[in-house]
């Protein structure tokens, strides 16, 4: 056989879920318990090139930002042995790989939604068995995502994405995200995310230990319910505009998920003081001026902040003003939503 390389270049955006994956399914891999819904972030982003080639070597060559990075290896490679079953091109070629983010890593940020958002959208384009651009080639992409990191998956479709069946949402799969296909009404199409970040530390627990304490929860089949009504509920005020109804669900969304995290077996907590004390700072903030401000969570002590961008200027007083002392060193990085990956070479 000739060796063979080619290469390609992808840039792939974060992803904020409004109603959260949290629990997996059985029988499968990266499965999840109930659906949910996310915002992709076009400005809080990985950049991953990739090198496929036929000739004798490690599987995986990878660097961040140029340099070797053994700790990310792991998981890189069991995605790549997970995608072997399902792609001939992937069992059959060597991986070069660098990546990096244009935020700084461990600031809670999503960073394996991006990462692994863009290492398969460049997999599913070298691999070049659907028309890049296609629906299929998205779907190939969203379903590679996933076996890396779950929430991944939703990461490659610039407007909001559906992962996990559900009745209500057409074409909706366990096995890949699909686009939110409805018209979003104009009071909630034009918003942005701030992330306020509390802590930079390395979480106590991972999502992943954190999705498998949900085997034996108490509360699992209520919270994955309960999801389920709230996909429904939010494709609604999604097309309607109902935004404080939005608003309303996107916290509680937000605080199930910790919720989960303080009544599994052992429990555990990843909130901090200072995210509490910015929940209250936003609420008292929604009571005096009205404007339509909401929170979410991921899994971690940062606080998103999604807001319709015409309230900008009030917004960005107010996070100055009130909230920024309790941010680690004063950062947050605040971003649009939306933003489809693109291909750069
Ligand atoms: C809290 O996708 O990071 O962000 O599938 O095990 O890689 P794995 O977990 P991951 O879980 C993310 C959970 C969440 C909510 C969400 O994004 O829906």
């Amino acid at each position: 056989m000739n060796n063979k390389q080619m290469q390609v270049k992808y840039r792939c955006p974060s992803n904020i879920a409004l109603v959260k994956y949290w629990g997996k399914k059985e029988g499968g891999i990266q499965l999840p318990a109930n659906a949910s819904i996310s915002w992709s972030l076009s400005d809080l982003f990985a950049e991953t090139t990739m090198i496929a080639t036929t000739e004798v070597g490690p599987k995986l060559t990878f660097t961040f930002k140029g340099e070797s990075k053994p700790s990310f290896e792991p998981k890189i490679l069991v995605f790549l042995e997970r995608i072997s079953e399902y792609s001939e091109f992937v069992k059959t070629h060597n991986f070069i790989v660098d990546t990096v983010n244009n935020f700084p890593h461990g600031t809670g940020i999503a960073s394996s939604a991006a990462g692994f958002g863009a290492l398969a959208m460049c997999i599913a384009d070298l691999e070049g068995r659907f028309e890049n651009g296609s629906s299929e080639f998205y779907e190939r992409a969203s379903f590679f995502a996933r076996l890396g990191s779950g929430s991944a998956c939703r990461s490659v479709y610039g407007k909001p994405a559906v992962w996990g069946e559900h009745p209500e949402i057409a074409n909706s799969s366990d096995m890949y995200a699909v686009p939110f296909e409805k018209e979003i009404h104009h009071s909630l199409s034009n918003w942005k995310d701030c992330v306020l970040i509390v802590d930079d530390g390395e979480k106590k627990v991972s999502s992943t230990q954190g999705h498998a304490l949900l085997e034996n929860h108490p509360y699992a089949a209520a919270r994955f319910e309960n999801a389920q009504k709230n996909i429904g509920k939010i494709a609604n005020y999604l097309q309607n505009g109902d935004v404080s109804n939005f608003i309303a669900l996107v916290e509680s969304e937000a605080l199930q998920l910790h919720s989960m995290m303080m009544s599994s077996i052992p429990y555990f907590t990843l909130i901090r003081p200072n995210t509490l004390a910015i929940l209250e700072e936003i609420w008292a903030f929604r009571e005096e001026t009205k404007l339509p401000l909401a929170f979410t969570l991921d899994a971690g002590a940062n606080v998103h902040l999604l807001y319709d961008k015409q309230y900008e200027t009030e917004i960005s007083n107010f996070i100055d003003n009130k909230l920024l002392v309790y941010c680690k060193n004063g950062l947050y990085l605040c971003s649009n939503i939306g933003g489809t990956p693109q291909k750069i070479t």
